[in-house]
């Protein structure tokens, strides 16, 4: 696989490359979803034809057809009872890696994934490094029937416990409702800062009509920084999580 020039790719890629000192013969993994994900299932997908025995699953029908194509052996989740570590990518992530995350849509099987996972790899780059969650917009997944009626509890919980006011809106794919892999809607919440995102994830989680939110709250163990240059940087907690190589 080619190595993009230095800038926003080569970052994605080289934290994608970084992971795969964690993965290890034997490991059932979870595969992310989006672009910098990608770049790991590619990588991974040619460590396998080099002979690593591992086997995936992926957090979206994208990931499991890039998968599938590469010859990386695959399960579904309810095939296994843990797996090892899941990698995957974030929109945002805080100092205390919360993460905001369903950007390409796939928040419900990444968030599934994840906690089924014994550890979560974040691969990502330093523009989705922030002090405050919440520029990013905020996906959150709600089922179609009544969903204007979810929209309305969104709103008026954001307005009575979060902050003065909140734009949502319903995500599009050209001219249709955008739909996810579950067969939901995502309604995206232009917040700008959420300050209290553990108390909101949870608040939204409550409502009727909600399926889940993209805050992933105190799951990441562990977010390699990719930088434009090619380097890596390594937000960890204590005890750090050793690579394997
Ligand atoms: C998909 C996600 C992605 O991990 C997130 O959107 C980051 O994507 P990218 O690596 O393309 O920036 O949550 O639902």
């Amino acid at each position: 696989m080619e190595k993009p020039a230095p800038g926003p790719d080569r970052a994605k890629y080289a934290a994608a490359e970084k992971a795969l000192d964690y993965v290890e013969s034997g490991m059932k993994l979870g595969l992310g979803t989006g672009s910098t994900a990608a770049y790991f299932v590619d990588m991974l997908g040619e460590k396998v034809a080099g002979g690593l025995e591992v086997v995936g699953v992926p957090t979206s029908t994208r990931t499991y057809e890039q998968a599938r194509a590469l010859g990386i052996p695959l399960t579904t989740l309810d095939e296994v009872e843990r797996l090892d570590l899941v990698i995957d990518g974030a929109d945002e992530f805080d100092r205390r890696m919360n993460l905001i995350k369903g950007g390409g849509g796939a928040l419900l099987q990444e968030k599934l994934v994840a906690t089924a996972a014994d550890k979560m790899i974040v691969i990502t780059d330093n523009s989705k490094r922030v002090s405050h969650l919440g520029a990013f917009p905020l996906p959150v997944e709600v089922v179609q029937f009544g969903w204007q009626h979810t929209q309305k509890r969104i709103y008026d919980l954001i307005c009575g416990s979060f902050v003065g006011g909140v734009d949502i809106v319903r995500r599009m794919a050209g001219d249709s409702p955008f739909i996810t892999d579950e067969g939901h809607f995502i309604l995206d919440l232009h917040l700008k800062k959420i300050d209290e995102p553990e108390k909101m994830a949870w608040q939204l989680k409550e409502l009727i009509g909600v399926v889940d939110s993209g805050l992933f709250i105190e799951i990441a163990d562990m977010v390699i920084v990719g930088k434009d240059d090619g380097t890596t940087r390594i937000v960890n907690h204590r005890p750090p999580l050793r690579p394997f190589r």
